[in-house]
């Protein structure tokens, strides 16, 4: 029987930092539970399919391609593979779909050729795909994918895991609007552009937020974390990456009781998270549902990506 090389790679939120990582600061990232997985099983020549990338066109699966030509020049074999994709990350809702997608990808070919490649490899493919798509991201995303768990992240090094004494709850809330990252990269930079020098000034201020709420995260001072969150959300809003709809939702989750609350990703629609106090989660999830947001709790720490012959 043609054996099938399987991986899971999950979904991220970005807790602290998003767009200010871009031109240099720390940011902090967490991996969530929804997933991506991929199997790649045997075929005469490569093919893609995907429940999610708009299969029937070509264009959408050229990311994909990047990975896969990435790995398979640099360990030489011919792709002759089918590659199935299927996801319960919402497309554009700053969970980091593509990210996720691209780490599955590179581990599951891998796999499928026996190659053990250690996780700053997978990164480093993935990394081809996403810039196909983003232009020129961070390189967060593709790391909180394949590393997991939590991490502080500076472009360029390695990812700081960040451990959590216990087990902690954030909440996530999707604005139901989609929006592109790289779009939203371009805007906030617009701003660098302007103010550079107020940028700076910006971007460093975020940078030593997000190893703060690092600490508080580890520590479990929610309402410490929940403070700093807001504080970035106002900050993401002022260089342009929130919009009406989205301060609306933070208001909402502040107003419902969360201790903080702030935009997600890129911005512009996507996602926001929020941290409950501990025996309020389930309250504001079904308050935020009764407003029409899709809204549910994930418990810290989640595991990066893996991958397994079935
Ligand atoms: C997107 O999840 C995070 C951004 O900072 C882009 C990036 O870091 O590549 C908006």
């Amino acid at each position: 029987m043609n054996s099938v090389a399987v991986a899971e790679a999950p979904s991220k939120a970005i807790i602290t930092g998003e767009h200010f990582v871009v031109h240099g600061s720390d940011a902090l990232a967490a991996a969530l539970g929804r997933k991506v997985r991929v199997e790649v099983r045997r075929a005469p020549e490569l093919s893609v399919s995907s429940d999610r990338l708009r299969a029937r066109n070509p264009a959408a699966l050229l990311p994909v391609r990047r990975v896969v030509s990435a790995l398979s020049r640099e360990h030489g074999f011919k792709p002759r593979v089918h590659i199935e994709i299927s996801s319960n990350i919402p497309n554009g809702a700053g969970m980091g779909s593509s990210a996720s997608t691209m780490v599955a990808v590179a581990a599951a070919l891998a796999k499928s050729q026996g190659i053990e490649p250690t996780t700053a490899d997978l990164v480093r493919f993935a990394m081809e795909g996403e810039r196909e798509i983003h232009g020129n991201p961070s390189g967060i995303d593709v790391n909180i994918c394949a590393y997991g768990g939590v991490i502080l992240y500076r472009m360029g090094e390695r990812p700081r895991p960040v451990k959590l004494r216990s087990p902690r709850r954030i909440v996530i809330a999707y604005s139901g609007r989609q929006r592109s990252t790289r779009a939203m990269i371009d805007r906030v930079s617009e701003t660098k552009r302007t103010h550079p020098r107020l940028f700076q000034g910006l971007a460093d201020s975020i940078g030593e937020l997000s190893l703060r709420a690092a600490d508080r995260l580890a520590s479990g001072d929610l309402q410490g974390l929940g403070r700093l969150l807001t504080l970035n959300h106002s900050v993401l809003s002022s260089v342009g990456a929130s919009n009406e709809h989205l301060d609306g939702l933070v208001e909402t989750m502040l107003s419902l009781g969360c201790l903080g609350a702030k935009l997600t990703g890129a911005g512009g629609g996507g996602s926001a998270i929020g941290v409950a106090p501990e025996s309020e989660g389930k309250s504001i999830i079904s308050a935020l549902a009764a407003r029409g947001f899709e809204a549910f709790e994930e418990q810290l720490p989640v595991e990066g990506v893996r991958s397994w012959q079935e």
